[in-house]
């Protein structure tokens, strides 16, 4: 298998350029992530095979700097033909969160008298039996902290045993500031003991009294095998190309996708993918009204991927690519089935039936579906890619796992910020907003995008009786210009054209965004949030293409306390979006208000968006599905 300028690392790749990064530091070094820098697009689409490709790795961890010197990690990018090292002191922010940081701050937490007299206040004294949680603190670092130092906010959960869910048990009122750079507690916030809820929380199989018997097998076969092709990480199915890796800031990514029309393969999105995202808290608690991770940036989720097993996550004809990661101390380590990949049934795809010939033409839709789950903390997060035999690609996120809780007293639970889930167990309101880059490439780098909505016209000689609108489009020319909202009122959508290329029916060929009813920000625009995740304020943002411009909040939005980085800054260029290579930005997401159903652990919930053709064919591309075998003419 021949490597590919977009070719996911390889475990040996990792570790030569981890060591040859490592030998460039301190002994203290830690590594948080890796990734591929990938190529310029130009050279990525000048490609041919057969021809060099060079493989340079970004590198990012913490290496413990000096007494008084800035402790915001480094950012080692290495060239593994060269072994050249460039090693880059962070300065705007820090290296996201990795694991050497997470069990620091637990380990800091859990020693410090401090902290152990205040949960001896709270009756707990085994604790081994406390977990600890470390929270990103950017934008609400204390200030007896110094600028610079790593910092994590601490909070507790109580088990009854070692295997049990810790959720249930919430520390209330406890925040212990962590310092990790001078390794203690800087300040421990303790707004007074609330007694921890008695309600167990464990949804564990073997907890369970007894399980219902009235569910049947359902069994997914494709005897024949699936109808995708596999090369490497590279995928053909059903006309679409692209290929599929994993990034640690970006989860899972699709690459050059393109869709093969005829003779011709043409493109449609060169990179398509999460940025960032936010979850930002409601409520007024003080245990909660400071959070905002960015689950991608400060968090790295793409590092935090499940290694998925068939028949439980992922059922039928699966194909899963694995992703390898680097350890804390420079090794590599392979998550296996990190990927998983397979074609679902997905009901009709097109039906009619003519009453005057008493004959029916219906056929089957399919979709090809690539997904990724990360767990960060508490949460799960299902990123599923969706690709249908239309042409329909879309996008879901799924939403799991266990919704932040605090404990309160008899009485005490204020429903409109925090309603209550369980016995004396609250969960704050949040939203939880994903910003996606879509970079287009509609059949050439060079695309416009319009916003589209339905207009109501006016009374008027020529609609009498007011029941006309029409579709009302407007072309976003600037940066500025190109930052708006969902209205679904208006059935609002906008539009990615190139136009220089024409369709059958002489018009410019074209895909649209299609959004849900979609939540931005609800923090105040003068909040440290809004400053912060500055992308969250709207749905949409287009953009002038610019090499290296990935990460909606910044590179390193962790511990960049004043925001400010990333999407709002490159946008202030105002640059020119008419016919340029152009990146579209969409933010989707969920309010969350939590429900006693979400507790102990939540049924997915659901967010994203849909990229449809518009003119890109010139008719419905799936007249030469064929009839299911059960509905076949003899
Ligand atoms: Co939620």
């Amino acid at each position: 298998m021949a490597i590919h300028p977009l070719s996911p690392l390889t475990v040996a790749e990792i570790e030569q350029g981890a060591a040859l990064v490592a030998a460039q530091l301190g002994e203290q070094a830690t590594f948080s992530a890796v990734n591929l820098v990938e190529p310029k697009k130009a050279e990525v689409l000048g490609y041919t095979p057969g021809d060099a490709v060079v493989r340079q790795l970004r590198f990012v961890g913490y290496d413990y700097p000096e007494e008084g010197q800035r402790d915001g990690g480094f950012e080692g990018i290495v060239n593994l033909q060269t072994e050249a090292v460039v090693i880059n002191r962070i300065e705007t922010g820090q290296a996201a969160i990795g694991l050497a940081d997470f069990v620091a701050a637990v380990t800091i937490t859990k020693a410090d008298a401090g902290w152990q007299e205040a949960m001896r206040a709270r009756g707990v004294t085994d604790f081994d039996l406390v977990q600890i949680d470390p929270w990103p603190t950017g934008g609400y670092q204390h200030p007896s902290i110094p600028e610079g130092h790593r910092v994590h906010r601490a909070i507790s959960f109580v088990k009854e045993d070692p295997t049990d869910n810790a959720y249930a048990r919430p520390v209330q009122g406890l925040i212990a500031h962590v310092d990790i750079t001078a390794g203690k507690v800087a300040y421990l916030e303790d707004h007074g003991v609330v007694p921890l809820p008695t309600q167990s929380g464990r949804y564990d199989a073997a907890s369970q009294p007894e399980f219902r018997d009235s569910l049947r097998p359902i069994d997914i076969t494709q005897p024949e095998g699936a109808s995708f092709q596999v090369d490497g990480h590279a995928v053909q199915w059903e006309g679409f190309n692209f290929r599929v890796s994993i990034h640690p800031t970006n989860g899972l990514v699709l690459h050059q996708l393109s869709y093969q029309d005829g003779d011709e393969n043409r493109s449609i999105l060169y990179r398509a993918a999460l940025s960032e995202m936010v979850v930002p808290y409601g409520d007024t608690d003080p245990m909660h009204n400071w959070k905002h991770v960015f689950d991608a940036g400060e968090a790295n989720i793409g590092s935090l991927t499940n290694s998925l097993t068939l028949g439980c996550d992922c059922l039928g004809e699966i194909h899963y690519f694995d992703h390898n990661v680097v350890n804390w101390n420079g090794t590599a380590r392979t998550i296996e089935n990190a990927i998983c990949m397979h074609e679902e049934d997905y009901g009709i795809l097109w039906k009619h039936h003519d009453s005057l010939t008493q004959s029916t033409e219906v056929r089957r839709s399919r979709r090809l579906v690539v997904s990724a789950v990360h767990t960060v903390g508490n949460y799960e997060y299902g990123f599923f890619w969706y690709l249908y035999l239309d042409g329909t690609i879309q996008m879901e996120v799924k939403l799991t796992g266990i919704i932040g809780v605090s404990a309160v007293a008899d009485g005490d639970e204020r429903p409109d910020v925090a309603p209550l889930v369980a016995p004396n167990v609250t969960s704050p309101i949040h939203q939880h907003l994903f910003c996606f880059r879509l970079d287009f490439n509609i059949d050439g780098t060079n695309n416009s995008v319009y916003e589209v909505e339905a207009e109501p016209l006016p009374i008027a000689e020529d609609n009498p009786q007011g029941t006309a609108f029409r579709a009302k489009s407007t072309l976003l020319e600037s940066e500025q210009q190109a930052q708006r909202d969902c209205y679904p009122q208006r059935s609002r959508y906008w539009k990615v054209v190139n136009p220089e290329r024409k369709n059958g029916l002489g018009k410019a060929v074209a895909w649209k965004l299609l959004p849900s009813a979609t939540p931005t920000l609800l923090a105040h625009e003068d909040s440290i949030i809004a400053k912060r995740a500055g992308f969250a304020r709207h749905n949409l943002w287009v953009t002038k293409f610019e090499e290296g411009a990935f990460n909606a909040a910044g590179d390193y939005p962790n511990l960049l306390n004043s925001g400010g980085e990333g999407l709002p800054k490159w946008a202030e260029q105002n640059r020119n979006l008419e016919a340029e290579d152009v990146v579209v930005w969409h933010t989707t997401g969920v309010t969350h208000m939590p429900r006693p159903e979400d507790w102990p652990v939540m049924p997915v919930e659901y967010c994203g968006f849909s990229l449809m053709p518009v003119g890109f064919f010139d008719r419905n591309p799936t007249l030469d599905v064929p009839p299911s075998k059960a509905c076949a003419k003899d």
